[in-house]
């Protein structure tokens, strides 16, 4: 374990079994030939977490990407959901997107990405997080799809950074307080 990490939330294994858990839902849902299945990484957080649930799923899909911030260097959120990154497609009035998250704490970030592709005409508007922080959320979203709920804690690993570090961690830890505290 990192000596940055207080306890493993999360093992490989287990998120291997959500990961195969949500694909398995989304294959059943989005079954028919009349969705067009986009997948929409949002930038950095979730690539990990996109790059297994992709390779689990059986329907033919296609991916894109976005980036926002919503966060400063520390752990605490702005408030403001800012586009780094857009989506530009010609077809997105044909596209069933389905954004994928890595966490939803406060919940601003996936409620104004919800109301921006629904507002540039997507056929629809889904939402997937490996992660959730009910206790946490500002504004009134659920996601359609949510590998697992979590406590109000600062995670780190399987893509999640604190400070652009430990993205590259195979499983989700609780960050030591003390690391952001300092
Ligand atoms: P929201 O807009 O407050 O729901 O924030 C969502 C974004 O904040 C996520 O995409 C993450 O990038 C980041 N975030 C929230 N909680 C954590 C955490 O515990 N660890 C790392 N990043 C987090
Ligand atoms: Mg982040």
């Amino acid at each position: 374990m990192h000596k940055d990490v207080e306890r493993i939330l999360l093992s490989p294994e287990e998120i291997e079994t959500v990961v195969a858990g949500l694909a398995k839902r989304i294959d059943e849902d989005y079954a028919g030939k009349d969705k067009k299945l986009l997948l929409l990484c949002i930038l950095k957080g979730s690539v990990v977490f996109m790059g297994d649930l992709m390779k689990h799923i059986t329907l033919p899909l296609e991916i894109d990407f976005m980036r926002v911030s919503s966060y400063g260097a520390d752990t605490k959120t702005t408030g403001n959901v800012n586009i780094i990154l857009d989506l530009v497609r010609k077809d997105i009035n044909q596209c069933d997107i389905l954004i994928i998250e890595d966490i939803i704490d406060s919940g601003r970030t996936l409620s104004y990405l919800k109301r921006y592709l629904e507002f540039k005409g997507a056929k629809s508007v889904k939402t997937c997080t490996l992660l959730d922080k009910p206790d946490r959320r500002e504004v009134d979203l659920e996601a359609d799809y949510v590998g697992t709920v979590i406590p109000d804690e600062f995670v780190v690993g399987y893509g999640l950074d604190y400070d652009e570090k430990y993205r590259a961690l195979p499983y989700v830890g609780v960050l030591k307080p003390e690391v952001y505290t300092k």
